[in-house]
């Protein structure tokens, strides 16, 4: 069995993380997040400084909390796109730097793969066929997936603008509440009330895509209800927890008539906004009700992290696919279709 080593530095995370055979070893992430948060979103630059300075002592560190040492790996994978292009080539230097000098082989993979394949390391391979949602800061996507490494990957549909995660960022900055704003909405909205307002759910009509989501227009209804007449009875606490609430029915609304319009029963939420306590709670609850097997992995798999990319990669390798080719490049805008890039 191969030890495989996952590196992930795409955005503000500097993950490194040990998976064999389907098993997580230990991992450990360094981020940038403090250095972002007086800009109000990551800036490309200082997270690609933070990356370099952190992405050694962040392998040092996993290696110790997996007991291994650098003899002990025999692959090596790391996220190669989507991403930031300055974030993403630190990742991808490392990885081959290391896949040289250690002699083994080096998996370009993709980010989102490894999103989906987090959730393996606690609830085991994936079934047959399932459904994905994809809900990050990048990405809002429905997914139809059979083998995560041997399958094409087909989009059921992918956000017409903001995805899920930008939202929550932005809607956050709205109501004043710090960077990240999905942490700190979701904190927020503890002490409100989320039938205080009723936003519209995006692309909700009869004549709307069933299956598309967009978050743009109900980013302007949240800064048309803060900017309008301010009603004394409802608190920040109240429109973040109505915000909140519109996300989390529209997206688990929309995975289900997935699962239904494939005649899918196994639904895998995934990425920073799986973390989110209503998103959650109404998916199991609604899963709960339809008789859909819900797969959500814990809260710190399903933000970016080196765990993720260590089990696309180890996938990947006992699967028997073919390395990336050494001079592997990064690819900052590429469509999920396969799990390995280059
Ligand atoms: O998957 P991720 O770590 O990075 C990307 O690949 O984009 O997702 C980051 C996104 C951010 O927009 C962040 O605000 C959101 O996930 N997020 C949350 C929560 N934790 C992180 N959104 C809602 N509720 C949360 N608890
Ligand atoms: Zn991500």
């Amino acid at each position: 069995m191969t030890v495989v080593m996952g590196i992930e530095t795409s955005c503000d995370e500097t993950g490194v993380g040990f998976v064999k055979d389907g098993v997580l070893l230990g991992d450990a992430l360094a981020s940038s997040i403090d250095e972002h948060v007086r800009f109000g979103g990551v800036v490309p630059e200082i997270a690609a400084r933070a990356h370099v300075q952190s992405i050694v002592p962040t392998m040092r560190q996993a290696l110790d909390a997996a007991r291994l040492d650098w003899s002990d790996v025999g692959a090596v994978a790391v996220t190669a796109g989507p991403g930031l292009a300055t974030a993403l080539h630190v990742g991808v230097a490392a990885g081959k730097a290391a896949a040289l000098a250690l002699g083994v082989p080096l998996y370009g993979v993709h980010h989102l793969a490894g999103h989906a394949a987090a959730d393996t390391l606690v609830h085991g391979p994936l079934p047959e066929r399932s459904i994905v949602l994809i809900v990050s800061g990048g990405h809002t996507s429905l997914l139809s997936v059979r083998d995560l490494v041997r399958t094409p990957i087909v989009h059921l549909s992918d956000t017409l603008d903001d995805a899920a995660g930008e939202a929550f960022d932005k809607v956050a900055r709205l109501l004043g509440l710090p960077y990240p704003g999905g942490p700190s909405i979701d904190a927020t909205s503890r002490d409100g009330d989320p039938r205080a307002i009723r936003f519209t759910r995006p692309l909700m009509g009869q004549r709307d895509p069933a299956l598309g989501f967009s978050f743009s227009g109900l980013k302007s209804a949240v800064a048309r209800y803060v900017a309008g007449p301010q009603d004394p009875g409802i608190t920040t606490a109240d429109i973040a927890a109505s915000f909140q609430e519109c996300v989390a029915d529209t997206v688990v609304t929309k995975a289900l008539r997935a699962c239904r319009q494939e005649g899918v029963d196994t639904l895998v939420i995934v990425g920073g906004v799986a973390a989110n306590s209503r998103v959650r709670s109404l998916a199991e609850e609604r899963c709960a009700a339809a008789g859909i097997e819900l797969r959500v992995p814990p809260m710190r798999l399903c933000t970016d992290n080196g765990a993720m990319i260590a089990a696309i990669g180890d996938l990947l390798v006992r699967d028997g696919a073919t390395p990336s080719v050494p001079d592997l490049g990064a690819r900052s805008s590429i469509p999920l279709e396969l799990a390995r890039l280059g």
